[in-house]
């Protein structure tokens, strides 16, 4: 495929998504309405939220958010938690029932193992920042649907720009669709650094809840995180 075609194929996906989202009509596209990140959406429509600057002012703005929540009523905001300076952030999909309970990430089953995989690559959640590609829980557990999505993900991406780490591990197969914008399997994605906004370097894993239904997969992750440990240290991340 020529370079060309590629762009228009990223466009066609573009606005195919924004049609689903904000039922548009039809129209024609050309190579001029390129948009400059397609897909990712554009956070200076926000006036407010592209006027803060520091991650508490952005978790009280996304704790007045409707727009965040799912359609379970009465859920508690996951904002995330770590270092705010971290040099890592690791991305999940969505709280479950533990993280809605106790309004932080990764703190049920799924988190106990992440907590295990970092360790094992001598990082403690401290050192890191955590955050989900939602803030609050859906219903069921049942993947976060294109529409949620897209609405939690300027407020992910500004706190990802707050937070301005040098690298990103994406858990499962939500957060590598969602930021990575590919169809493409975790298994043909993994093993190497993706360029995510020019500024960062996104490497995926699987999920650690599917590790759990699938023991052989360890194996994967283990690999996948000790690649991980070795570009922060290359790259001279701190702690
Ligand atoms: N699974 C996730 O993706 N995120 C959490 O915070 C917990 C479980
Ligand atoms: N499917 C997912 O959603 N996550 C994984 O980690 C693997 C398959």
């Amino acid at each position: 495929m020529t370079e060309t075609e590629e762009l228009l194929q990223r466009i066609s996906r573009y606005i195919d998504q924004q049609k689903e989202v904000y039922s548009l009509p039809d129209f024609d596209i050309s190579v001029e309405n390129e948009p400059s990140s397609p897909m990712l959406p554009d956070i200076s429509t926000d006036s407010t939220l592209a006027a803060i600057t520091t991650l508490s002012d952005l978790e009280t703005y996304c704790s007045t958010l409707d727009i965040l929540r799912t359609d379970l009523t009465d859920t508690k905001m996951v904002f995330g938690k770590g270092n705010p300076n971290a040099d890592l952030m690791v991305i999940g999909e969505a709280p479950g029932a533990e993280e809605d309970k106790q309004g932080e990430p990764f703190v049920g089953r799924s988190g106990q193992l992440l907590t295990k995989i970092l360790e094992s690559i001598n990082f403690s959640r401290d050192d890191i920042y955590i955050a989900n590609i939602l803030k609050h829980r859906p219903p069921d557990n049942r993947n976060p649907l294109p529409a949620e999505r897209q609405r939690s993900l300027p407020y992910l991406l500004k706190q990802i720009e707050l937070i301005n780490p040098k690298l990103i591990l994406c858990l499962g197969k939500v957060p590598t669709e969602t930021l990575l914008e590919t169809k493409s399997s975790l298994k043909d994605l993994r093993g190497r650094f993706h360029p995510f906004l020019d500024k960062y370097e996104v490497l995926l894993t699987y999920h650690p809840a599917y590790l759990l239904r699938d023991p052989n997969k360890k194996r994967d992750t283990w690999e996948d995180v000790q690649l991980l440990r070795k570009r922060y240290d290359e790259l001279g991340c701190k702690p």
